[in-house]
């Protein structure tokens, strides 16, 4: 049985939608969720779904090897950054080389970066008037939004397209390619 640990700051709907994609199959399992925030919606997901949830603070994830701990014993084939808004620091980062992977909700290299995040893309999607945008699921490095790319996908805007339309095109994209990208990642070396 292959692994994977989540990271959510937020609603976890992209959580829960790996969960539940990933209780239909055998080889895969969400073993943890671990959250920044302790009044995350995720954290009721989890405890619907009965997975393990875990809070953290800044101190346990920054200073302290305390999550980092908690990652290693875990033994994850993947950790899944689902809506996860806090940087990744670089020790955590060297002990899952590739095996660290978040979701943007545009297509990188633009929309992206510090303080990019959640309605504050697709508000900027709408006001630069763009036709198009997408999802960019990419392995994580040091830098905001900077690793390698491993899929992306696109959607058309029209120029009616609140920016909340467009954040509903969006979801609707990462719930149907992120689970089947994560599982194409990690059945491909048997
Ligand atoms: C998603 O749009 C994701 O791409 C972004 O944050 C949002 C999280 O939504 N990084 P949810 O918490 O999964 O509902």
């Amino acid at each position: 049985m292959k692994r994977i640990v989540i990271l959510a700051s937020g609603s976890g709907s992209n959580a829960e939608n790996i969960i539940t994609y990933f209780r239909k199959r055998k080889q895969i399992e969400v073993s943890a969720v671990l959250t920044n925030k302790n009044t995350a919606q995720v954290l009721e997901r989890c405890k619907r779904l009965k997975v393990p949830a875990l809070y953290f603070n800044k101190a346990a994830f920054s200073d302290t090897t305390t999550i980092l701990d908690f990652l290693v014993s875990q033994k994850p084939d993947l950790v899944v950054l689902a809506g996860f808004l806090w940087k990744i620091p670089k020790n955590l980062v060297a002990a899952f080389p590739n095996k660290i992977v978040n979701i943007h909700p545009a297509l990188l290299p633009k929309y992206g970066g510090k303080g990019m995040y959640g309605s504050k893309v697709h508000k900027a999607v709408k006001e630069n008037g763009e036709t198009e945008t997408g999802i960019t699921i990419h392995f994580v490095n040091e830098h905001y939004d900077e690793g390698a790319i491993i899929y992306q996908a696109k959607t058309s805007i029209i120029a009616k397209d609140t920016a909340e339309q467009i954040a509903e095109k969006v979801h609707a994209l990462e719930y149907e390619h992120f689970p089947v990208v994560l599982e194409k990642l990690l059945l491909k070396n048997g």
